[in-house]
């Protein structure tokens, strides 16, 4: 049986391909390529030494759906395609609604017709919004969320909450991922977002190879360590890795599971650049701005719970987030 990857070429799902290949599962990708590049499949290939289908094209689109389950078998989908900009989702909601929710509610229509049960959903601890304390655990009240994108997430897991009640024989996981950075090892995959990145990471890695000036801190007057917005960075491939022990929990008919995968740790805006500047030789100018609307003090998880059921914790350090991230910056960004 294959497992279907929707966004599979993005920056989470082409790394989680590896790991469902390296984990001998057979693989299917679906991608539009708004976000993503046709090389990656090759990128993916070389380095799994694997062979899989990719299919270009939009998640909405049924008829392609369609033709995708009758023809390959699969037995679990891995739900990663959408939009994903916080900025960009207020000045565009409809795409955002269209596109991300259009996209889900289609594939669960056509997963029925092919009596598929086995769901895996990329959500995000943006669901949680200004968490009351910290860390934040699976059972916090979510709904909190202040812009478009982060509603499509809320309203997502809602929808298949009501799946669940209308027919419990499906399985279905909400993965809440907390900050994702760092990239593969091999440097062939990795983050590489059009334009000026909006997220730390990838700003981070601009700076140290020249291709930015300086790294703008948005506020240093918060309630935390240093006053820098702190949360929860966790390596990529560490996220990957829950997704393949998220599809044999599903397979072991686990009915609806809430796992929030994140490292446990918070770590500052100030903690990250020190941490790259160690790795980088100091490269990362910075200066202190203001305070980024929308933005909370802090964020980290307890991610106890993927631990006591899936067999999952994060592994890689602070250090190989931005050690890795730094090597794919310098080898194949733009
Ligand atoms: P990404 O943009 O790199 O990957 C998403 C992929 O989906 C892209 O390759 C894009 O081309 C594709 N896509 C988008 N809409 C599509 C559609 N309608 N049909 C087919 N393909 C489509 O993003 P990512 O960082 O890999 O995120 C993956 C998922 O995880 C997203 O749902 C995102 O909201 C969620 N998430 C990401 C983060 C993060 O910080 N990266 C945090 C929490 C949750
Ligand atoms: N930051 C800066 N300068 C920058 C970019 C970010 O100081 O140029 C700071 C932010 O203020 C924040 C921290 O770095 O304190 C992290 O910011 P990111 O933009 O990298 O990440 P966020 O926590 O704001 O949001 C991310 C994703 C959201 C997701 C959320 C929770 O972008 O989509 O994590 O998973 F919802």
């Amino acid at each position: 049986m294959s497992v279907l990857l929707t966004g599979g070429l993005g920056y989470i799902g082409s790394h989680t391909a590896v790991e469902m290949l390296e984990a001998g599962e057979e693989v299917v990708i679906i991608d539009n390529l708004s976000n993503s590049d046709k090389k990656v499949t090759n990128a993916i290939k070389e380095i799994t030494g694997k062979d899989f289908k990719t299919y270009i094209g939009d998640v909405r689109d049924e008829k392609l759906l369609r033709k995708i389950f009758k023809k390959e078998g699969i037995d679990a989908v891995i739900h990663f395609a959408g939009l994903k900009a916080v900025g960009e989702s207020v000045k565009k909601p409809v795409e955002y609604y269209d596109n991300n929710i259009g996209s889900t509610v289609a594939l669960l229509k056509v997963m029925k017709e092919y009596g598929v049960k086995n769901f895996v959903f990329s959500s995000s601890a943006t669901v949680y919004g200004k968490a009351k304390k910290m860390p934040i655990y699976e059972d916090f009240e979510i709904g909190g969320v202040t812009n478009p994108y982060g509603r499509t997430k809320y309203f997502i897991e809602e929808i298949l909450k009501d799946l669940y009640v209308s027919d419990n024989s499906y399985n279905i996981a909400l993965l809440r991922y907390f900050n994702p950075i760092g990239a593969h090892d091999s440097g062939l995959i990795g983050e590489d977002p059009n334009g000026i990145p909006n997220n730390l990471m990838p700003y981070i890695t601009r700076v140290a190879t020249g291709k930015l000036e300086c790294l703008s801190i948005f506020g240093n007057d918060y309630k935390t360590k240093d006053g820098t917005g702190v949360r929860d960075y966790i390596h990529v491939v560490d996220l990957a890795k829950g997704h393949v022990k998220a599809v044999k929990k599903l397979r072991g008919n686990c009915g609806l599971k809430v796992y929030n995968l994140g490292t446990g740790i918070g770590y500052s805006v100030l903690d990250i650049v020190n941490a790259f500047n160690d790795v980088c030789g100091g490269k990362v100018k910075y200066k202190f701005a203001p305070r980024r609307a929308g933005d909370i003090d802090e964020c980290y998880a307890n991610a106890d719970l993927a631990y006591k059921e899936l067999g999952w914790k994060a592994e890689r350090d602070l250090k190989d987030m931005c050690r890795t991230s730094y090597n794919f910056e310098q080898k194949h960004s733009k």
